[in-house]
């Protein structure tokens, strides 16, 4: 692949194609922030591969990061299910036995099924549930319709926390037909309004407005809340930023978990869970502490820059695995000291059964990384998985002491958001699952 000198995609691709910053533009990213490299790589990528069928996907697909996982900021679910749910529940209208989800930026559908799966279960069949993932990237949609999912997409949960719902097939697992009916999914831009007004009781809006500019970011926010029947919530990540102030919306913190509520044109009784105590206790997981609405977003781990780690993951996610695997080998050559890349090229060896090849790149990942909780617990999960249950469980109690030594609330590198008290939480679980 040719090597381009590091330019902003303006500087590199308007005299070669302003197509790609019209598109950036329709999407409300700042063109500025992409590296025109990662975009080349990316729709040069795109255009050999037989799976992406247009320029225009090939650039929408660069232009996107798609990166999710079943139970991503898990939080937000413990939420939504124990505290949103009977709420929303006790002061529905009377008659009306309906709840419908938005997950907005659905990527390859994680998510959306996540949500379903977890609020169908506590709901009485007289209930309908409806979720619908929206999304730019018709490539991920594609992934997300097909409903099947590699060891990537559980990184974050324990198998004994979706059995029910994911069935292994062929070494990788299966959304089953029952939680797969109850989630559509439909090509949708946030920079355009939705079909109507009153379509949503409760929206997702997670790890998609980052990379927006502005003014992006207050279209995408005004179409959102048009679409949300009154009281309904936005719960956002914890990267985000807030929406803009004339929309007036009430923000309202539940442990750590950000959500923001329009306002009803009935009074509402007061949400369960949603209190006032005296002073923010990040201990107490549901406390919901109301803060003035500009409030800035919490102080949380930026973005990662986007690059060729993002390009070759991005593949992978969207189904093209033998690709993504071969460039993610090439490139843990190419940058031996970055651990990143022998984490990828590890687990997509293992989804591709290619057994000793995996265990020789996460060996690489934990001689470089050896005191990186995730990457040990990451090559528990592997162990496990190919069913070497002892080694599994040492790997786990490293990384148990590894955590031990860090602030709770602190973030784990490569762990995606987790806090140490979660992924405590998690690795603690699977040492019990182990045990029986
Ligand atoms: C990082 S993923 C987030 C997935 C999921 N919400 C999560 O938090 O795990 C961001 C998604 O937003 C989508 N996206 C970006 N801009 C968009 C836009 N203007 N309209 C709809 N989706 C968009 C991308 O295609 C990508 O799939």
């Amino acid at each position: 692949m040719e090597q381009l000198a590091p330019a902003t995609i303006s500087e590199w691709i308007a005299p070669v194609d302003d197509r790609v910053v019209q598109i950036a533009a329709s999407l409300g990213l700042h063109p500025g922030q992409f590296d025109a490299t990662r975009i080349r790589a990316i729709v040069d990528q795109a255009g050999r591969n037989s799976q992406t069928s247009s320029l225009e996907s090939s650039i929408v697909s660069a232009l996107t990061i798609a990166e999710t996982h079943f139970l991503r900021h898990r939080m937000d679910f413990e939420w939504i299910v124990q505290q949103w749910l009977p709420g929303w529940i006790e002061r529905a209208e009377h008659g009306r036995m309906r709840i419908d989800i938005l997950s907005a930026g659905c990527s390859t559908g994680e998510e959306p099924y996540t949500l379903y799966a977890l609020l169908r279960q506590p709901l009485s069949k007289e209930w309908d549930l409806a979720v619908t993932g929206i999304d730019i990237n018709e490539t991920s949609l594609n992934v997300a319709r097909q409903a099947m999912y590699g060891l990537w997409s559980l990184r974050g949960v324990l198998p004994s926390e979706v059995d029910a719902w994911l069935h292994p097939e062929g070494g990788r697992w299966r959304v089953i037909e029952a939680v797969k009916r109850g989630v559509s999914f439909q090509t949708h831009n946030l920079m355009n309004p939705f079909d109507g007004p009153d379509l949503f009781d409760l929206a997702l809006f997670r790890n998609v407005s980052i990379y927006f500019h502005e003014s992006a970011i207050a279209t995408a926010w005004a179409n959102l809340v048009h679409a949300l029947r009154p009281n309904g919530v936005v719960v956002v990540g914890p990267s985000d930023p807030v929406p803009p102030q004339s929309l007036n919306l009430t923000l309202e913190w539940h442990g750590d978990v950000r959500t923001y509520r329009k306002s009803g044109t009935r009074p509402r009784p007061p949400a369960a869970g949603a209190t006032t105590p005296p002073a923010r206790s990040r201990n107490e997981p549901n406390a919901a502490i109301p803060l003035p609405a500009a409030g800035p977003a919490p102080t949380r781990p930026a973005p990662e820059p986007l690059d060729e780690y993002h390009l070759v993951a991005a593949l992978a996610a969207r189904g093209d695995r033998e690709t993504a695997w071969r460039l993610a080998i090439e490139h843990s050559k190419q940058e031996p000291l970055r651990v990143d890349w022998h984490l990828l090229a590890a687990y997509l060896s293992a989804e591709l059964n290619r057994t000793d090849l995996a265990a020789e790149s996460m060996r690489r990942a934990l001689y470089l990384s050896p005191q990186q909780p995730f990457v040990a617990y990451m090559s528990g999960v592997m162990l496990d998985q190919g069913g070497r249950a002892a080694e599994a469980r040492q790997r786990f109690n490293w990384a148990m002491e590894l955590l031990a030594t860090m602030a709770d609330e602190s973030f784990p590198a490569h762990a995606d958001g987790m806090t140490v008290r979660q992924m405590k939480e998690l690795i603690h679980a699977r040492i019990v699952a182990a045990h029986h």
